[in-house]
């Protein structure tokens, strides 16, 4: 098939899109210290601009012949984003890092699906993964900031 890397890039961003949503839904909650206020919406923005996007990940998917995972299991076993256990002992700090740390992975993932959607010819999922990169580069240097440093890109 002619699309079949875009297909599995599609679906890796669908599986990794929705494990980050978990992480960030756990940041929400176990939370605790200065800036929980602010930090505390701020994650409900994100979280809402995540499931936004794997929606339209996913339905682009369907569109091109693909089937988006769509189970816990399926989410799990093929994400490459990690979890772990939620603690309320974490920092500030080390809670922005890991997020950076998924935003990061998932900026190099859809730099990875702009290439391989240029190899099999497809603009319109190129165009998907061009705009999620570009916001989430956004966010990058956002939270970068945040932590007082440069965002590394
Ligand atoms: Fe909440």
């Amino acid at each position: 098939m002619k699309n079949e890397q875009t297909k599995r890039i599609l679906n890796q961003a669908v599986a990794d899109l929705s494990q980050f949503s978990i992480v960030i839904h756990q940041t929400h909650w176990y939370m605790r210290g200065e800036g929980f206020l602010v930090y505390h919406p701020k994650m409900d923005e994100y979280m809402d601009d995540i499931n936004e996007r794997v929606d339209v990940v996913a339905e682009r998917l369907i569109t091109i012949g693909g089937s988006p995972y769509s189970t816990l299991e399926e989410f799990k076993t093929n994400t490459k984003i990690k979890d772990e256990p939620g603690t309320f002992d974490k920092s500030m700090v080390e809670r922005i890092e890991n997020l950076l740390e998924g935003y990061r992975y998932l900026a190099d993932l859809f730099r990875q699906g702009i290439d391989i959607t240029e190899e099999e010819d497809d603009i319109v999922s190129q165009d998907i993964f061009t705009s999620m990169k570009a916001d989430f580069e956004k966010t990058i240097w956002m939270l970068s900031a945040e932590l007082g440093k440069e965002p590394g890109l």
